[in-house]
């Protein structure tokens, strides 16, 4: 598959039994591409790079590298489910690198949203090519492009994802097998060849992560009660079955304190907002209605189990005027 154009005729994959055609195609090509050479991939997590590597580890086992650098702004235990599934279901060849520290460290005292996100993917490329520099023999590099992809870096939008194209392209050749694809067509894909159904159905998650829901200057304590709160929010809407309902959802810990009591003591502790909207081309949302009882034992949750928080608020704002993350 070299051209970047997606044919008139090309059959949409809505079926497992069209997925198992496509992924018999593109394994044939790939082996075809690469022979016995060795390929390397960057490998989010997130739900195009986890179809691409599945993908090859089906057509090209141990020649593929798939490299996961957790930049400290993921999710809490997505990382690990990187490890499990591709290390140890899988059996792939991974190399996880938790950079954490390195860019905590360059985020420290920057405020500015714009900034953290030139940091974070500027970091992520170094990281990436450092690490992967390391590795011998390396002749391919695979990518998770998708057909929106294409479509929108089409000299109109560039597209702002983390982990670009290293910029001394030194590969022989590039391999993005699901390259004419749509996304509703990559989950169908990624359900075939047996990826969990929680990776395969992920909502978008932001290429700088985390890193845009610590609004201002990210502090490792505030990034924890990000992180934690976020998990109890995914916890109990999953229990609620709102995770099939609502297209996006998180929680958001800004830089700023409210006053809070406890033990009689008056306390500077942050605010949680809850933000889930609903939309279909992330251009439009709006907010769903939450069950009251659910937001109730959210609230109760948060604010007992995680440290440094007195307050928890529901995002009223439709976009726009209001965009779905903070920064
Ligand atoms: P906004 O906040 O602009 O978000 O309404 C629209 C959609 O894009 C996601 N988003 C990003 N994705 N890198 C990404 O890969 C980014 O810097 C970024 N910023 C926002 C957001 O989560 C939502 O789905």
């Amino acid at each position: 598959m070299n051209s970047n154009v997606r044919p008139a005729d090309m059959v949409r994959i809505t079926t497992p039994e069209l997925a198992e055609k496509f992924i018999e195609e593109q394994v044939a090509a790939v082996r075809e591409q690469v022979g016995d050479k060795k390929v390397l991939l960057a490998l989010s997590g997130g739900v195009d790079s986890s179809v691409v590597a599945a993908l090859l580890i089906k057509a090209i086992g141990k020649q593929l590298v798939n490299v996961h650098v957790n930049h400290g702004l993921m999710r809490k235990g997505e990382s690990e489910q990187v490890i499990e599934v591709f290390r140890n279901q899988l059996d792939a060849n991974l190399v996880y690198i938790d950079a954490t520290d390195r860019f905590l460290d360059k985020l420290a005292g920057v405020a500015e949203p714009e900034k953290k996100r030139k940091i974070i993917g500027e970091e992520f490329v170094r990281v990436f090519e450092e690490e992967s520099g390391k590795i011998e023999g390396i002749s391919f590099l695979a990518q998770g492009t998708i057909y929106p992809d294409i479509l929108e870096s089409d000299g109109v939008k560039a597209h702002h994802n983390v982990g670009g194209l290293p910029e001394d392209f030194k590969f022989e050749g590039l391999v993005e097998p699901v390259k004419l694809l749509f996304k509703d067509e990559v989950r169908v894909v990624g359900k075939a060849l047996g990826l969990p159904t929680e990776m395969v159905d992920r909502q978008p998650f932001p290429g700088p992560g985390l890193g845009v829901r610590c609004t201002g200057a990210i502090t490792r304590d505030r990034l924890h009660a990000l992180r934690e709160s976020d998990a109890i929010l995914r916890e109990e809407f999953v229990k609620a079955g709102l995770d099939k309902e609502i297209w996006q959802f998180f929680t958001v810990v800004p830089d700023i304190t409210s006053t809070g009591v406890k033990d009689g003591k008056r306390l500077d502790y942050w605010p949680v907002i809850i933000r889930a909207v609903n939309t279909v081309d992330a251009m439009h949302c709006t907010v769903p209605r939450i069950d009251w009882e659910i937001l109730e034992k959210i609230t109760e949750r948060i604010l007992s189990e995680v440290d440094g928080v007195c307050r928890v608020c529901y995002d009223m704002s439709p976009k726009p005027i209001a965009t779905i993350e903070w920064e």
